[in-house]
């Protein structure tokens, strides 16, 4: 067994402004609307057969949506690649930028970054000055993003971007010591970050450096997962175990990595079939939520779905569209013995994003039925997502959504907000922006998938946070107070956590999920309606990095609005 305590919380960080209560604004229904809803509810037709529901938030935020990572002030900040030609988007105050790297145009006078806000549902566009294309990212303790690597003049630029009315990137130019193009990172228990790989980098490194003199340490098992054809191990999975160590998945098997002393903790075997999953194969993963129980989280899963079948990239070169991968595999990462357990969705996916939701389940959504992620080699846009419910037997844990209209194929992107919606935006298969001629042109509508906790009918169930202390400390109680229309059933109240993530290349960087310990002691503090629960909060960096989360208050898996909490 290892140590552990592997890594301490060491680094300080500026605290987040004080707040102690979370009146978040929801809009009510005027009498008038109320009966209106009423009268159109009685006239509908039935239900439609599935559930969730679409709704088109912009026709063009001006730019591809390639990468996206929401923010603790709600707001969303989103880049696709400098080199693409004019966006659809100017650059404020009639600002330009010249760069004689540019591959595109040597003078652009359009934005290739904006920050959405997602309350106003309005868009700003940002100026970032190098090349940000297919690079990776994580938010700091502080709720900064930073984002590493990229493309050409910024394949070793490190960017930070801290939100607010005014703000705009901040370039370290030579922030990292190796390329990183297609590169994974991640939040560690100190508050650094790892970069791990990219092209043709069998190694890591973190930022910020402890000193100047650092160097970036190889990691052989890149070498043993590439392909020398079509590579299959770019932007790897990687998740922070509660040990400490890494869970670094790649082409078609994992590792646990202790990245202190450069030690492969634990093989994982391959994946039944032996399929890769990873860039240009691109499935997706997640780390399925995570109960915690007397301070302990006793088992942790990772799940793993979609992808392209082995040899699918060379194929899709040669005009020819291999069947997407329809199996999932989930295994329990904490068991001394850890098997891979096969499932089948109800349908084939490649370039789909794996989603937490505040209930706990996991959202399927984006990608195609056939090909390969890579400029044209994706075919056949899958416009349903699927539910995965982690909890549910297996063999009934599928659930096919309503399906949007838009198809979203390599370069699309996803991202939770508070109020429990998906913004799903971007697709971009092509070089430059390209409208016409193609097949899938260049998207830069961005749309909302509600799942169906959202609905109407939900409401009555819907918990209410009413109060809460925003910054709440490892192993103490966190008292939350909260109102639901209707009879609470206390058995089915549980609390969330939800880390937001950096996502791109259908997948969501840093996503995780913890299930509070004491959310079933909920008990009715005054009227009808109000209640309380005391929840503890992670035992520990390892478990839940120092940083922002979004709590929820669960009621019949509906989830209340986030409200976000600070985790020290
Ligand atoms: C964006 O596209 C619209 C519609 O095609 C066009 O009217 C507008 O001029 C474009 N804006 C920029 C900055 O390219
Ligand atoms: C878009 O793609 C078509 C077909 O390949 C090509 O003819 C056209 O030049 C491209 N347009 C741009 C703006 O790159
Ligand atoms: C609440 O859940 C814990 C396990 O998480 C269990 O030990 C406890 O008995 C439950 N309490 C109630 C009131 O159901």
């Amino acid at each position: 067994m290892n140590n552990v305590s592997l890594h301490s919380c060491l680094y300080s960080f500026q605290p987040p402004p004080k707040s102690t209560t979370t009146a978040n604004h929801r809009h009510m229904m005027s009498p008038m609307t109320l009966l209106l809803t009423l009268l159109l509810l009685h006239h509908l037709p039935p239900c439609p057969a599935a559930p969730g529901h679409w709704s088109l938030l912009h026709q063009t935020i001006g730019i591809s949506a390639m990468h996206m990572q929401l923010l603790p002030n709600d707001r969303v900040v989103i880049f696709d690649r400098t080199d693409f030609g004019p966006s659809n988007i100017s650059l404020p105050d009639k600002k330009c930028r010249s760069d004689p790297n540019d591959m595109a145009l040597k003078l652009d006078c359009t934005a290739h970054s904006v920050e959405y806000d997602v309350s106003s549902n309005t868009i700003r566009p940002l100026m970032v000055l190098t090349d940000v294309w297919c690079s990776s990212g994580a938010l700091t303790p502080d709720g900064s993003l930073v984002q590493t690597g990229g493309f050409n003049d910024g394949d070793h630029v490190v960017r930070v971007y801290k939100s607010c009315d005014e703000c705009d990137w901040r370039e370290i130019d030579s922030g990292l010591i190796e390329r990183r193009w297609y590169a994974t990172s991640h939040i560690l228990p100190d508050g650094r970050q790892i970069i791990i790989g990219g092209r043709r980098q069998y190694n890591f490194e973190f930022y910020p450096k402890r000193s100047p003199a650092e160097k970036s340490q190889s990691l052989p098992f890149l070498v043993e997962t590439y392909d020398q054809q079509i590579e299959n191990n770019l932007y790897p999975f990687v998740f922070l175990h509660t040990d400490g160590n890494l869970f670094i998945f790649a082409n078609n098997r994992a590792i646990l990595y202790d990245y202190s002393k450069n030690v492969v903790v634990k093989a994982y075997p391959e994946v039944p079939g032996g399929d890769p999953r990873n860039y240009p194969s691109t499935g997706s993963a997640v780390l399925l939520p995570m109960r915690i129980v007397q301070g302990v989280v006793a088992v942790v899963e990772v799940l793993v779905c979609g992808g392209a079948p082995k040899g699918a990239h060379i194929n899709a070169k040669n005009g020819k569209f291999d069947g997407a991968l329809d199996s999932c595999g989930r295994i329990k990462i904490s068991d001394p013995d850890p098997k891979w357990v096969m499932e089948t969705m109800p349908m084939g996916r490649v370039m789909g994003d794996m989603l937490l939701l505040p209930n706990s389940n996991v959202l399927i959504i984006n990608g195609g039925s056939s090909g390969t992620a890579g400029w044209e080699y994706g075919r056949n846009p899958v416009l349903k997502p699927v539910i995965y419910k982690p909890d549910d037997p297996i063999g009934s844990r599928f659930e096919v959504q309503n399906p949007s209209t838009i198809p979203r194929m390599y370069h699309s992107a996803v991202v939770l907000v508070r109020d429990g919606r998906v913004l799903v935006g971007g697709s971009n298969p092509h070089e430059r922006y390209n409208f016409t001629n193609v097949l899938y042109p260049t998207e830069l509508s961005l749309e909302a998938f509600s799942p169906s906790y959202l609905d109407v009918s939900a409401s009555v169930f819907r918990p209410k946070i009413l109060s809460l202390a925003t910054r709440i400390q490892y192993g103490k109680r966190v008292d939350i107070r909260f109102k639901v229309q209707s009879q609470v059933d206390t058995n089915l109240i549980y609390v969330t956590m939800v880390a937001p993530s950096f996502n791109t290349h259908s997948f969501s960087m840093n996503q995780r999920l913890l299930v509070l310990d004491g959310g079933n002691m909920t008990t009715k503090i005054a009227g009808d309606t109000n209640y309380k629960v005391g929840v503890t909060a992670p035992p520990s960096c390892n478990v839940a990095p120092e940083g922002y989360y979004l709590l929820f208050v669960v009621h019949r898996d509906i989830p209340s609005e986030g409200v976000w909490v600070h985790v020290e």
